[in-house]
């Protein structure tokens, strides 16, 4: 993606400063245009309302001019502030075209060594500050977060978007064999609605505080990815992020369903603990699954924005 930065003639004087907040702002804004099934797929310039809602001008006017394609870009006032362009940067891609009507995105936060925890589950914090913000960014912009059984049995999460301004997702886990534990603080807090994604047959097993539960054909004891975004979409949950964890994350990956991979390295060695992806082997490199990749430092971190074809 470039980025310019040139005087826009047209654009009126009273624009707001192009800083991380309109650009966050901004960002909500597309992605909700997106979630409603009308992506922004057309060269605009862009502006907010009072209310925050997307105002689609000419291109050259607004806080800020976009062009979305296969490799979207945008052309920014000689005012703007540099945090504002990094985070539009990273996170336009997953904003703007028609895939992002329903975009499904991953994350894991890894050692140098592949792991995303110890042995015996721990995995707060294994990567810094500003990575855990950025998936706090990725749960606002997308409909549903997805997290396996073993980290709702691990880490007790809530999901939620509280660390930036934005909406919280739906609240998704997968557990085929109903073994996560019914007090688990998202199927009560009431914090965002919450679907659990089981075997077909066990969701009358026992109820789950304020969750849906919802059964779906297993393959053995595998919830097939395409049975699961189904079953989504029919929820109208349609952009979808999965947090993870690397089970969860491989399976998704290992079915091609993912636009795009975040993989986030910490500079640390974990030794011998949950590991990350792992998909099955192949026998010759050229059998190697490369997706094109952008680069990003996050505080001490380095983010590897995966985009697979
Ligand atoms: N660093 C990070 O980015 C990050 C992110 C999230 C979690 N974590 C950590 O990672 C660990 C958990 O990760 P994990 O890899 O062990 O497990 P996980 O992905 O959280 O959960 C895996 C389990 O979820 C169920 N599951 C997931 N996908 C399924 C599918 N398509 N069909 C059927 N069942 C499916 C299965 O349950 P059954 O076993 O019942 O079949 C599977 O064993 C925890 O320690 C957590 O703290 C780290």
């Amino acid at each position: 993606m470039t980025t310019r930065s040139t005087s826009l003639k047209e654009q009126p004087l009273e624009a707001p400063a192009f800083n991380e907040t309109t650009a966050w702002a901004l960002l909500r804004a597309l992605s909700r245009r997106a979630a409603l099934g009308q992506p922004l797929v057309r060269p605009a310039g862009l502006a907010l309302d009072a209310e925050g809602n997307l105002l689609e001008l000419p291109i050259g006017r607004g806080i800020v001019s976009v062009s979305p394609g296969a490799a979207p870009c945008f052309e920014l006032g000689a005012d703007a502030e540099r945090a504002g362009a990094e985070l539009f940067e990273l996170f336009l891609p997953l904003c703007v075209g028609s895939a992002s009507e329903t975009l499904v995105v991953g994350h894991l936060g890894q050692s140098l060594d592949g792991q995303i925890a110890t042995a015996s589950g721990a995995s707060q914090y294994v990567t810094g500050p500003e990575n855990i913000r950025h998936m706090h960014r990725l749960r606002a912009l997308f409909d549903a977060v997805i997290v396996g059984a073993n980290t709702v049995e691990c880490d007790n999460p809530q999901l939620t978007t509280r660390l930036v301004p934005g909406k919280n997702p739906t609240r998704v886990v997968l557990d085929p064999r109903r073994r996560v534990q019914g007090e688990r603080v998202l199927f009560r807090d009431a914090a965002a609605p919450t679907v659990l994604l089981c075997s077909r047959g066990l969701e009358h097993h026992n109820g789950l505080g304020q969750a849906e539960v919802v059964g779906i054909d297993a393959e053995g004891e595998l919830l097939p990815v395409s049975s699961v975004i189904s079953a989504l979409r029919a929820r109208g949950l349609k952009r979808l992020f999965v947090e993870g964890g690397g089970v969860t994350v491989s399976r998704f990956l290992e079915a091609r369903a993912f636009h795009r991979l975040h993989l986030t390295v910490s500079s640390v060695f974990l030794g011998t603990g949950r590991p990350g992806i792992a998909l099955p082997g192949i026998d010759r490199l050229d059998g190697a699954l490369r997706p094109r990749v952008r680069r990003f430092t996050l505080g001490e971190d380095v983010l590897f924005d995966c985009e697979f074809s």
